[in-house]
């Protein structure tokens, strides 16, 4: 990465609809219990839209609290990069929602999707921007709505996930702040292990798609669970030991919110201040490309992110798709 010019983070805005749905409300939909649910996954309660809201609206509040924070009107914002694997509809893009909902005039903009490692290669591909010179102002935003795409009678899946969404806005940082480094992978033979099989050119909706629940998210949740512990700790690893960083350098350790047993099982093996590592699925559950800058609103509200901080971000997914980034934290 170049050196001499660096993006950093300089406002964050999350935003989760208000209805909760306990897990003593799913006891009333599946077979299951909050004991199990818990203690597999540390999932207490996710945030769930109404219907009619979709992942664009989420975007866009979250995006307007940040630009409030950081004072600046929606049309300094010159590119919007909407990381989501549940986009309001499959053209145009989210993105384009988004610049249109929020009257960011002067953005262009598009989706990226890599499920749950989608905000950190949008962290990356908006830094790009930064670096080059191209833009001064960037719009980073990781949404979800994965409850429209949710097998309600699949207790192995329906029970993870929640609602939600973060934005972030990248500018050029003037010193050695800011996002210092990045390893990303994909794996594409996992792609049956997670994926929604229907409505792409692969298998165009039809009746039999519906009647066959291919529009739902389906998982292999022990395959991607071991794939999950291997590999989040081993681009870490990568990340750090390029950097000459070590794990008890680390600040704050901001992993994609999946599963509990994945972030400890990591988080032991790179061998983390157990103070730094952030959680927070107990309150959201899995909201994808919206976990991370969550967990990043979690640790700021806590006060255990602060200006300053080194920070470590990991990611897991669907693809699969793997990344981790080290940043230092600037506001
Ligand atoms: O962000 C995207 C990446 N996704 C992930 O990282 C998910 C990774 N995987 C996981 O988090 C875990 O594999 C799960 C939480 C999805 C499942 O936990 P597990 O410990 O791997 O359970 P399992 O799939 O091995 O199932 C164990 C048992 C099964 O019953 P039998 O066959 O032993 O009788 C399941 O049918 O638990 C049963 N089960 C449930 N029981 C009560 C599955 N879901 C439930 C449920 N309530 N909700």
């Amino acid at each position: 990465m170049n050196k001499a010019a660096r993006a950093k983070i300089t406002a964050l805005g999350t935003y989760v609809p208000p209805r909760v749905m306990t897990n003593t409300d799913f006891e009333k939909i599946v077979e299951t219990s909050n004991e199990w649910i818990m203690s597999r996954t540390g999932i207490r309660e996710r945030h769930v839209v109404d219907k009619g809201v979709a992942t664009s609206d989420l975007a866009t509040e979250a995006a307007r609290i940040a630009l409030a924070q950081r004072g600046i009107d929606a049309s300094e914002i010159e590119s919007i990069v909407v990381a989501t694997v549940t986009p309001d509809m499959l053209f145009p893009s989210t993105a384009c929602l988004v610049q249109d909902k929020l009257g960011a005039k002067g953005a262009w903009g598009f989706d990226l999707s890599a499920a749950c490692s989608a905000f950190l290669y949008a962290l990356q591909t908006g830094a790009q921007f930064i670096q080059t010179g191209a833009h001064k102002k960037v719009l980073v935003i990781g949404a979800d709505v994965m409850t429209a795409i949710l097998d309600y009678t699949d207790r192995a899946t329906c029970i993870l996930f929640g609602d939600g969404a973060g934005a972030v806005i990248l500018e050029r940082a003037e010193d050695d702040s800011g996002l210092i480094d990045f390893v990303h992978e994909v794996d594409g033979s996992g792609a049956c292990s997670l994926y929604m099989p229907g409505g792409g050119s692969l298998h165009p909706a039809t009746h039999e798609t519906v009647e066959k629940k291919m529009h739902f998210v389906h998982q292999d949740g022990q395959a991607v669970f071991k794939f999950a512990v291997r590999k989040m700790a081993d681009v870490c690893e990568t990340l750090l030991q390029r950097n000459g960083v070590k794990a008890s350098d680390i600040d704050c350790f901001i992993p994609h919110q999946a599963n509990q047993r994945i972030i400890n099982a990591t988080a032991e093996r790179l061998g983390l201040k157990p103070e730094s590592v952030i959680i927070n699925i107990d309150r959201y559950g899995n909201t994808t490309a919206g976990t991370i800058p969550l967990a990043m609103q979690t640790a700021r509200d806590e006060g255990r992110l602060k200006k300053g901080d080194l920070v470590l971000l990991a990611s897991v997914g669907a693809g699969f798709t793997v990344g981790a980034t080290l940043l230092r934290w600037t506001i």
